[in-house]
């Protein structure tokens, strides 16, 4: 169980990946975006999720360039994420937009980089992109996002690379225990994207008890039962003191007890896209 905002997940390669990340979604280039993430690193938090449709790649770019200066951090410090968009899904588009979103970013390599949707005729090929990027040494590991057991399964029976990481939508209401069954079992770490559903799970009354008698708040009792399920979480927030409550995580723990109440908060309720039937 990791005890600090700064203690890692070992990924099946080897490569540590911080078990607490901020999420960027939704936030459009600019100042707000900038500070968030800026404070989010002055605050002690390493890994920065993004991606090429959130359109604001060139704001977190500066953003840790300028937080690297001012807290005197290597590169080797921050784990980085991006993810390939849908529409460049194929072998020489999908090298093409890793080169695209490094550039934005003003970096020469990523941490992490994602498959964002498993679009269907697509998605094998354009892992083959990300095997040769992974063994060049361009992308320290490589990943899939929004990936079923299904999609996991076709995708290993044509992979010469199992991927490392799958991000996935992940909450109380939709507890993916299949899913973090399957890939335990398989060596691939899965993260929790929208870990707060959005905001739409803070005045749960079961997560209100459990937060009462911890001293705690709603949202960092359910980034506390991702971390103890073993599962790495991004949450987002532009908030500076919504980024430092985020990862005050590590001096309480959750009962067995109380995570099976979480557990049981599960409906298979998702806000986002399902995997299974999207049009994008
Ligand atoms: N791979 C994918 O397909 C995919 C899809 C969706 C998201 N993601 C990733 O996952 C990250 C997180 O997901 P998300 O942004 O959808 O949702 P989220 O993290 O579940 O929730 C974010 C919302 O909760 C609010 N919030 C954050 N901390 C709070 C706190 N302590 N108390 C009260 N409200 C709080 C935020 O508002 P303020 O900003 O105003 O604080 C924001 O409205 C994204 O940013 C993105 O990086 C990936």
């Amino acid at each position: 169980m990791i005890k600090h905002i700064q203690d890692t997940m070992t990924l099946s390669n080897g490569v540590n990946m911080p078990g607490l990340g901020l999420g960027v979604f939704k936030v459009e280039e600019g100042p707000t975006l900038v500070q968030a993430v800026k404070a989010a690193i002055a605050h002690g938090y390493r890994s920065m999720d993004t991606a090429a449709i959130y359109e604001n790649e060139r704001s977190v770019g500066q953003a840790i360039h300028e937080a690297m200066q001012e807290n005197h951090l290597a590169r080797e410090e921050l784990f980085i994420t991006s993810k390939v968009w849908n529409a460049d899904l194929g072998y020489e588009s999908t090298i093409a937009a890793y080169e695209a979103s490094l550039e934005r970013l003003g970096l020469d390599y990523l941490d992490l980089y994602l498959i964002h949707w498993p679009v269907k005729g697509k998605y094998n090929e354009a892992w083959r992109a990300l095997e040769t990027l992974y063994r060049e040494g361009r992308v320290k590991a490589i990943g899939v996002s929004n990936f079923q057991v299904h999609h996991l399964e076709d995708l290993m029976s044509h992979a010469e690379i199992t991927p490392m990481v799958n991000q996935v939508e992940l909450h109380p209401r939709l507890t993916q225990k299949e899913l973090l069954r399957f890939t335990k079992e398989h060596g691939i770490q899965l993260e929790a994207w929208s870990p707060l559903m959005q905001g739409e799970l803070l005045s749960n009354d079961t997560l209100l008890e459990i937060a009462a008698q911890h001293g705690k708040s709603v949202a960092q009792i359910i980034l506390r039962w991702d971390l103890q399920n073993g599962v790495i979480t991004i949450p987002k927030s532009t908030k500076e003191h919504r980024i430092v409550e985020n990862a005050a995580l590590f001096d309480f723990e959750l009962s067995q007890e109380e995570m099976e109440r979480i557990d049981a908060l599960n409906q298979n309720l998702r806000v986002g896209p399902d995997p299974d039937n999207f049009d994008f």
